[in-house]
Formats: C-alpha cells, sequence, structure tokens
C-alpha cells in the first residue's frame, strides 16, 4: 500500500499544532504507520532536502529544519502521497486554499508547520532515511 511521509516541523511542533496536523489525516480516513519525535541531525536535513540544495534558501531551510525537534510520521493508503499535499496546500502559505494546513495556520513560506513528500518514490526514500534511521541524539 501506498505511503508518505509527513513531517511536523519545528514551528509546528513549537506552537502545538502537532495534534491538529495528526488530526487532519486521521478524519481524512488515513492510517498512521509510525511516528517519532526527534531532533533532525543536519546530515540528514540536507540528505532529505537534497534537491533544493543550489536553492539560494537552502542554509536557511537546514538551519530552520534542525532548529528543534521535528514529529515525523509514516501514513499510509490507497493516494495519500498526492492526498497529504492537497491537506497540506501550497508551499507558500499566502497561496495555500484555506481549509488546508498551511492555509489555516501558517503565512511564510520559511515556516509552513509541515511537509509532505512529493511522490511516492520519494516517499519510500524520505520514510528509509528520514524515518527509519536509527538516531543516536535524542535529546530535543
Ligand atoms: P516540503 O513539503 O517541505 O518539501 O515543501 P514543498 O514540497 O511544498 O516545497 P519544496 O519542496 O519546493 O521546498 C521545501 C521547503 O523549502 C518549503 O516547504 C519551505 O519551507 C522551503 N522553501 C521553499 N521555497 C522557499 C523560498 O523561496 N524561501 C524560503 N525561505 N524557503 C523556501
Ligand atoms: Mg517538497
Amino acid at each position: 500500500v501506498e505511503e508518505t511521509y509527513i513531517m511536523v516541523k519545528p514551528d509546528g511542533v513549537q506552537r502545538g499544532l502537532v495534534g491538529e496536523i495528526i488530526s487532519r489525516f486521521e478524519r481524512k480516513g488515513f492510517k498512521l504507520s509510525g511516528l517519532k519525535l526527534f531532533r533532525c541531525p543536519r546530515e540528514l536535513a540536507e540528505e532529505h532536502y537534497k534537491d533544493l540544495q543550489s536553492k539560494p534558501f537552502f542554509p536557511k531551510l537546514i538551519e530552520y529544519i534542525t532548529s528543534g525537534p521535528v514529529v515525523c510520521m509514516a501514513w499510509e493508503g490507497v493516494g495519500v502521497v498526492a492526498s497529504a499535499r492537497k491537506l497540506i496546500g501550497s508551499t507558500n502559505p499566502l497561496q495555500a486554499e484555506p481549509g488546508t494546513i498551511r492555509g489555516d495556520l501558517a503565512v511564510q513560506t520559511g515556516r509552513n508547520v509541515v511537509h509532505g513528500s512529493d511522490s511516492p518514490e520519494n516517499g519510500q526514500r524520505e520514510i528509509g532515511t528520514s524515518y527509519k534511521t536509527q538516531v543516536l541524539v535524542f535529546q530535543t
């Protein structure tokens, strides 16, 4: 069955939005198949966002993602990757539709509260790296 990797980013955790975000995926009908809280090490953040390496905002993005604990999750269901992207909304929260997570809960692209995989292949890759990787530093 299809799986996607969803990560509540440090601003989402800090603002107390974890429950709200989980609720939206639960209410939609997807199945939570894994969850953990951890502080993402720099190397893992760089691997996770490696496709954006050449972007001018890359250093700020890595700083943001490693700035505090994240909640990372594997969700499964038919069509979950594309559906989760719809539930999350556009990258820029000011362009995200009301009713989406970013449309309802965020204003800045650089503080957009949640990540969702953009393809089933990346879902597998991200669950394999960011979710399943044994992280030795658990302090949050
Ligand atoms: P993710 O689910 O986090 O992967 O977001 P996305 O798929 O909607 O967007 P993309 O993969 O293109 O970018 C990844 C993340 O980089 C975004 O969610 C933002 O946090 C950040 N980002 C993207 N574009 C910009 C930008 O122009 N400026 C800044 N500061 N951050 C950006
Ligand atoms: Mg992306």
